[in-house]
C-alpha cells in the first residue's frame, strides 16, 4: 500500500515516515506534504500531488480539513484523519465527505486507548454515582486543549452516566452532583497522559494511559490505512477497527 503523508514535517509525520521506512507492513510512501515544506522532496499543498496512492494518512492541523476533505473526494483516495482539535464546522465537512469516500476519524490511535475507552465506558456504568474527573498532560507545544482523547473519554463517560462535560475549574461554585470534570496540564515533552477517576465517599478508583513513545499513534494510523482497502465510503472509528471491546 502507499500514502500520502499529509503533516510530514512534524512530529507525527517523522514518526510515520520512520515507521515506514523500517518496513511496517509493506507500507510506503507516495509523496510527503506539508505546507512548511521548502523542499521539492515534499509539496507543500496536496493539489500539486498526482501520483498514484491508496490512502492519505493525515497528521497536520484541524484548519487542513476542508482542502484535505476536498483532495479525498476529487482523486477518490480514503483518508485516515489523525489530527485532532478540529471545529464544529470542521467535523461537517468530515461527516459530509464520508458520505463519498471512506475516512478514519480517531483522536487517538492507540490500540491501547481503545481498550481504556472500552473499560472507562464499564467503569462509568459501575460507578456512575462517583464524582468522575479525566486530567489530561501533553508536551508544551500541543494546540488543542483539552485534549481530543479527554474529550473522547467525557463522552463516553456521559452517554453512560449523563453527566454535563465541565471543562477545567474558576471561580466560586462548588462541584455540582454529576458532572464530568475535564483539565489539562500543559510541560515539557510528556507524549500524553490520560487518567479517569472515580471518587466515591471511601473509595477511589483511577484508571491510566501513558503514551511511551509516539510509535504507537504512527502504527495506529497505518493500521487504519490499511484496514479502510476496499471499504465503502463512511466514517469510522476504532470501534470499527476493534469491535466491541
Ligand atoms: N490521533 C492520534 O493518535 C494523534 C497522536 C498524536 C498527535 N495527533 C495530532 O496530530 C496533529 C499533528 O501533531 P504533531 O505533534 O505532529 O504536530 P506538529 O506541529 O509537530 O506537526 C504538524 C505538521 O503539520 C504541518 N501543517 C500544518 N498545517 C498544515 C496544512 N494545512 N497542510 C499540511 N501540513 C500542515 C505543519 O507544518 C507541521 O509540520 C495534531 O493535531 C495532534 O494533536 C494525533
Amino acid at each position: 500500500m502507499k500514502i500520502i503523508l499529509n503533516g510530514a514535517l512534524g512530529r507525527m509525520g517523522e514518526e510515520v515516515d520512520n515507521l515506514i521506512k523500517k518496513g511496517y507492513k509493506g507500507i510506503t510512501v507516495a509523496a510527503y506534504c506539508d505546507v512548511s515544506s521548502l523542499t521539492p522532496e515534499v509539496y507543500n499543498k496536496l493539489s500539486a500531488i498526482t501520483v498514484e496512492a491508496d490512502a492519505v494518512v493525515d497528521f497536520s492541523h484541524h484548519s487542513a480539513t476542508e482542502t484535505l476533505c476536498g483532495y479525498a473526494i476529487a482523486r477518490n483516495i480514503p483518508l485516515v484523519i489523525a489530527t485532532t482539535g478540529q471545529t464544529g464546522e470542521e467535523m461537517t465537512v468530515i461527516q459530509t465527505a464520508a458520505k463519498a469516500v471512506p475516512i478514519f476519524l480517531s483522536p487517538n490511535m492507540s490500540a491501547g486507548v481503545a481498550f481504556l475507552n472500552a473499560v472507562v465506558r464499564k467503569a462509568a456504568a459501575f460507578f456512575s454515582d462517583a464524582d468522575i474527573e479525566i486530567v489530561e498532560r501533553h508536551h508544551n507545544r500541543k494546540v488543542d486543549s483539552p485534549s481530543g482523547t479527554a474529550k473522547l473519554l467525557a463522552e463516553t463517560v456521559s452517554s453512560a452516566t449523563g453527566g454535563e462535560i465541565v471543562y477545567g475549574r474558576n471561580g466560586l461554585s462548588p462541584r455540582k452532583k454529576g458532572e464530568i470534570g475535564i483539565s489539562a496540564v500543559r510541560g515539557g515533552n510528556v507524549k500524553g497522559i490520560h487518567e479517569v477517576t472515580f471518587y466515591s465517599e471511601n473509595e477511589t478508583f483511577t484508571i491510566t494511559h501513558s503514551a511511551e513513545s509516539r510509535g504507537m499513534f504512527a502504527e495506529g494510523a497505518l493500521t487504519a490505512a490499511l484496514f479502510l482497502q476496499g471499504k465503502k465510503p463512511g466514517l469510522y472509528t476504532m470501534k470499527d477497527l476493534f469491535g466491541d471491546l
